[in-house]
This record gives structure tokens, C-alpha cells and sequence, in this order.
């Protein structure tokens, strides 16, 4: 076949050939950084389901916030474990917060970290539903006054995003119209947009221990065989004011990522998930798959789909791995 006129192959001849011609590229800004943050001094504990992910006390968080920001990340998403639990999620929103403390201080350590916080409830009622409960039921705007207010205490912490996650109906506008009512105009807001009921949520569960205690969050979440639903949710943020929308989880769902950012022109983040992580790191103790190499080709397709933002347990570990070579 001497008379072949396109071979692809040359450009795949040697690696300088494939980075020069290479269409997508991981670079540190691209990585948020989760952490869990728990009540107490000098705690450290490694989530089961998680290895290397940690619940970690305001000073160990602190510590870890500047051990990454020296690696490399840019950005971190805050989860807390309060010291306890009630009917109303009071814990997300006290200015004593877990949450609170661990923005302050991370702040004044880390001036130029960007902080995000998780703004939901279900970490912080004692049923671990995302809202308030009557009669078995997650009440819409009930909830929502809640959630703006927990937003408004995360911004008076000192966080630069905030980051609603609970898939209440109209939970962006609340945010946004109280933020403002606040003087936090200034304070940008990404929205879960496109968050499915999903399975692989359940290491997260273990981290920070927030399992709904009865049912499940199906009459909330989105269900994982709609498409088109996925775009009247991200219309819906984008029309309330959502400066980010995230889609979650992220490698089950990269033909959803790939849709959202075709038809918005707002930054688009994908939630690599406690149960993508786990599993990448399950395969690879028991020495089934290379896991940097599963990582790095896993964190690539998201991007590829169309993320300009990743959030992942592995941030480090990836932002390590792009400077290495
Ligand atoms: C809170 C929240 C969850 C996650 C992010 N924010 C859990 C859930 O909705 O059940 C999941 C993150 C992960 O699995 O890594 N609502």
C-alpha cells in the first residue's frame, strides 16, 4: 500500500509529535480540591470507602489547604461535620459553623486559595435529607430560605463561591436575591445545575456522614435516564443567575457535560464523585488497573466532554502527575 496519501500514524511517531498535535491538556488551574472538615483538634481520620481522603479538624485542614495550594491547587470545595445534628440544619448556617471556621481560617492562611462552599442542609440534619421535612416530604421553599441563609453565612465566613448542591427548585434565585440583600453581590455562585440520584454518591455518605435516614433523594435528584430534563435544569440556574454550572456525577454522565456545554456559554464544572474515586483506587490496591495512568486518561475525557473545571479527591495527585513529565 505504498500509495496510502493519509497515514495519522506520523504524528504519533514520538511523544514531542504527540504533544505538539495533543488537543486537550490537564493544567492545575483546572482542579478543585473537597474537603471534609470535622469538629476537634488534631483529628485526622481516613474515610473506609475513601483511602487517602480524610475528615480533618480546622488546624489539619489548614494544614492540608497549604500542603495542596504548595502542589499546586487553586481551589477547594469545603464540607462539614458538625459537632450535632437537628430538624432544621442550624449547623449550616451558625456563624460558629464547621464550615465557617474552616473558611476563616483557611483564608487568612491561604489569601490566594479560592475557597467554595458546599450549600446544603443535608450534612446537617439530623434525617440527612438536603431540606426540611413534613410528612415524609422534602418541602420545597420551606428549605430554600434555610439554604439562602447558609449561603449568606458562608460569604460572611469568607468563601468566594458558593456552591448550592440540594436540587431544590428555585434554590439559585434565593441565594442569589439574599446574597445581594447582604452586600455580597460580589460572591459568585455554582450551581449543582445537573445532579442525578446516584449510586456512586455512597462513599461520599461515609465522608460525610450525611445518609438520608429513610427513603432516598430520587424525589429531589434527577433521574439518570433524562437528557432533555438536564436541560431545562441548567436553563432554569442559567435564568436565575448561576455564574457556574456543574453537571454530577461526571464520567457516567459525559454525553449530559458534553450537551451543557454546547448550549451555555457559562464556565461548566463536572463533580468527579467519592464513588469514581473509590473505584479507581479499589482496582488499583488490588493491582488490576495503573492508576495514574486510569486517573490522568479518566480526568482527560471529562475534560474533553467539555468541563472547564474538575472536581476530584485525585487533584493533587493529577496536578502531581501533569508536572512530572
Ligand atoms: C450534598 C452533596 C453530595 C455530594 C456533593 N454534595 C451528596 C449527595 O447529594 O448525596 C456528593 C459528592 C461525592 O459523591 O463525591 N448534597
Amino acid at each position: 500500500m505504498a500509495d496510502l496519501i493519509h497515514r495519522p500514524r506520523r504524528l504519533r511517531r514520538r511523544e514531542p509529535l504527540r504533544a505538539l498535535v495533543r488537543e486537550v491538556r490537564l493544567s492545575r488551574e483546572d482542579f478543585i480540591l473537597p474537603f471534609f472538615v470535622c469538629t476537634g483538634e488534631g483529628v485526622r481520620r481516613e474515610v473506609s470507602s475513601m483511602p487517602g481522603v480524610f475528615n480533618l479538624s480546622v488546624d489539619e485542614v489548614v494544614r492540608d489547604a497549604t500542603e495542596a495550594y504548595e502542589t499546586g491547587v487553586r481551589g477547594v470545595i469545603l464540607f462539614g461535620l458538625p459537632e450535632s445534628k437537628d430538624e432544621t440544619a442550624t449547623g449550616a448556617y451558625a456563624e460558629s459553623g464547621i464550615v465557617q471556621q474552616a473558611v476563616r481560617a483557611i483564608s487568612r492562611a491561604l489569601p490566594d486559595l479560592i475557597i467554595i462552599t458546599d450549600t446544603c442542609l443535608c450534612e446537617y440534619t439530623s434525617h440527612g435529607h438536603c431540606g426540611v421535612i413534613r410528612q415524609g416530604e422534602v418541602l420545597n421553599d420551606e428549605s430554600l430560605e434555610l439554604i439562602a441563609r447558609t449561603a449568606v453565612s458562608q460569604a460572611e465566613a469568607g468563601a468566594d463561591i458558593v456552591a448550592p448542591s440540594a436540587m431544590m427548585d428555585g434554590q439559585v434565585g434565593a441565594i442569589r436575591e439574599a446574597l445581594d440583600t447582604n452586600g455580597f453581590e460580589h460572591i459568585a455562585i455554582m450551581a449543582y445545575a445537573v445532579k442525578y440520584a446516584s449510586a456512586f454518591y455512597g462513599p461520599f455518605r461515609d465522608a460525610a456522614d450525611s445518609a438520608p435516614a429513610f427513603g432516598d433523594r430520587r424525589a429531589y435528584q434527577m433521574d439518570s435516564s433524562n437528557a432533555r430534563e438536564a436541560m431545562r435544569e441548567a436553563e432554569l440556574d442559567y435564568a436565575e443567575g448561576a455564574d457556574f454550572l456543574m453537571v454530577k456525577p461526571a464520567l457516567p454522565y459525559l454525553d449530559i457535560l458534553k450537551a451543557v456545554r454546547d448550549r451555555f456559554d457559562l464556565p461548566i464544572a463536572a463533580y468527579h464523585v467519592s464513588g469514581e474515586y473509590a473505584m479507581i483506587k479499589a482496582a488499583a490496591q488490588k493491582g488490576w488497573l495503573d492508576e495514574e495512568r486510569v486517573m490522568l486518561e479518566t480526568l482527560t475525557s471529562i475534560k474533553r466532554a467539555g468541563a472547564d473545571i474538575i472536581i476530584t479527591y485525585y487533584a493533587r495527585e493529577a496536578i502531581r502527575a501533569v508536572f512530572s513529565f
